[in-house]
């Protein structure tokens, strides 16, 4: 197999400045942050003059800040360990001891920030990162606002980076997005999706407008539907308490099912400009059709695990008795649904999509099924018609990403015999080791200004809109069946049959314990 080295030498490192992280002595910030810092350090993408705040509560220095990272994010680190890099990353932090719902930690941070500018030439820049329960996002912007910390000079940029959960429904949402707006203008929020820093998901728009293959049969005439499969074999773990108020609809759908979707499915942009993509994106998601209040019964299924026996063999037990979860919870931890988008490209199409916990297995991918072939030529010939499936794209966004083509081939013989075969492009096998935790790339396109990868306001209250009468209808009904699928196991037998009423089938998976 080839391999192929990325040409670095127009990759610059990012800009100075320096990053505020709130909430640092989470879990986000040592498995993610830290390691995603010292990733792009190793690239050479970090600015020597680039700087870390660190905002925490408990009580400790900068010193025993710098011993927690050290243990507790250096385990997440995938590349090679440089000690000398490492070292040099925990010296580039500054502690400000504080609570983030106190005035009084932003005039220290202000304070801070212009010692640091001084000392560190850090052009004045800075990325507040939100590493934070979702219910201090919108007190942390106003509190910034209100020491005068979102305000730009000229050639210098403040960026607000958020992570999700975007509100919990549409009103939240919008609410949510006025709060920030009132405190930073919409071009500096950067609203991230983990999983548009993803490798294969940038991919999908480069696969298909880079080759001129793909886009002419990337259509309703060619493509008989698609499915986007996100599943989990963990269950809620520690996060019993927040999954219980969320749920797998809340907790995947908006937001990372209807990236991928909108990815897969968009218009090519006029140029990679960050707006210029968005308004693709934000266009085909508002031309899904409205799932109406009866459809959701028919078109929208849930589940919630029982007992049952984990991807690896383990007995493990219900979601009801999972820590932090009510003994009687109505929340669904596992949702498939069938979409379709009101567009020329894709009229008729049908789009399924599903996500779960304590799955069979733990990957992400789209299939893309083509039409069948008019198989006419072997009606009279020994080739049975299911020798002769349709041809299959499959983009794998995680694990081993890449992309499998499946089309039939004759099998030697003197009879004529056909058999799917594949071919298949790895990654990793073509590039080696990409950036890992995703969050690479977010944080040094957010230092460059670039919002391509970021959610829009709009692009999230789309996203809300769409979901909103399924909550609607699922609060006025709960559900009467739950638990109704065995842990490891594929789902309900409804989002089996919400494919093969239309006469498809999810695709089976190959690595998996259960089909
Ligand atoms: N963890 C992930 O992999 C992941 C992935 C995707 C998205 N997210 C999102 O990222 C955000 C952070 O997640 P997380 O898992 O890192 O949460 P977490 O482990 O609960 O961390 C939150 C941090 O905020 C601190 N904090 C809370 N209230 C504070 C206050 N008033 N003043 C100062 N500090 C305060 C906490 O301090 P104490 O430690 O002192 O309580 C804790 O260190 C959430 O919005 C989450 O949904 C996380």
């Amino acid at each position: 197999m080839s391999s192929v080295t990325p040409d670095r030498s127009k990759v610059q490192p990012a800009p100075p400045g320096i990053m505020v992280i709130f909430g640092a002595g989470g879990d986000l910030a040592r498995r993610k942050l830290f390691p995603a810092l010292y990733h792009l350090m190793t690239d050479g993408l970090l600015a020597e003059n680039f700087r870390i705040i660190v905002v925490d509560r408990r009580d400790r220095d900068a010193k025993d800040y710098r011993a927690y990272i050290d243990e507790n994010a250096r385990p997440h680190v995938s590349k090679a360990m440089n000690d000398d890099l490492w070292q040099e990353l925990l010296q580039r932090i500054h502690y400000l001891n504080g609570d983030f719902q106190q005035a009084n930690t932003y005039t220290r941070m202000s304070t801070l920030i212009d010692e640091i500018d001084r000392d560190y030439h850090t052009g004045g820049n800075c990325l507040y990162y939100l590493a934070t329960p979702p219910d201090f996002f919108g007190d942390i912007a106003t509190q910034l606002h209100a020491a005068g910390l979102s305000a730009e000079s000229a050639g210098q940029w403040r960026h607000l980076v958020v992570e999700k959960p975007f509100g919990r429904d549409l009103e939240s949402a919008r609410a949510l997005n006025r709060t920030l707006q009132a405190a930073f203008n919409e071009d500096q929020i950067y609203r991230i999706d983990h999983y548009l820093g993803k490798e294969t998901v940038q991919n999908i728009l480069m696969y298909r407008f880079a080759n001129s293959t793909v886009e002419p049969i990337w259509n309703h005439r060619y493509i008989d539907h698609m499915q986007i499969t996100v599943a989990e074999s963990i269950g809620v773990e520690t996060r019993g308490g927040y999954y219980d108020t969320a749920g797998a609809l809340r907790d995947m759908v908006p937001n990372h099912l209807l990236a991928l979707l909108s990815t897969v499915t968009m218009e090519p942009a006029n140029s990679l400009d960050g707006n210029a993509v968005r308004d693709e994106q934000a266009k085909i998601l508002r031309a899904i059709q409205p799932i109406l209040p009866e459809q959701v019964l028919t078109d929208v299924v849930r589940g919630q695990y029982a007992e049952g026996v984990s991807s690896k063999g383990e007995p493990v037990p219900g979601y009801r008795s999972e820590a932090h979860v009510a003994g009687d919870s109505a929340t669904e931890t596992f949702v498939a649904m069938k979409v379709l988008i009101d567009s020329w490209r894709w009229a008729g199409v049908p789009f399924y999509l599903r996500t779960g916990k304590r799955l069979p297995g733990r990957y992400t991918e789209i299939v893309v099924q083509f039409k069948e072939a008019p198989n006419m030529m072997f009606r009279d010939s020994l080739v049975r018609r299911e020798q002769v499936p349709p041809n299959t794209l499959v983009l794998r966004i995680q694990p081993n990403e890449g992309i499998g083509l499946s089309f039939n081939a004759k099998v030697p013989s003197t009879v004529p015999q056909l058999s799917p075969v594949e071919m298949d492009f790895s990654y990793k096998d073509y590039f080696g080791d990409g950036p890992t935790t995703g969050y690479e790339t977010l944080l040094y396109e957010c230092m460059n200004s670039d919002p391509t990868l970021f959610k829009r306001a709009d692009v999230i209250e789309t996203g809300w809109e769409l979901v909103e009468p399924i909550l609607d209808v699922w609060h006025a009904l709960p559900p009467r069946d739950f638990p109704n699928y065995a842990a490891g196991s594929w789902g309900p037998d409804e989002a089996a049959a919400l494919m093969s009423r239309d006469g498809r089938a999810w695709r089976p998976c190959k690595a998996c314990s259960v089909d």
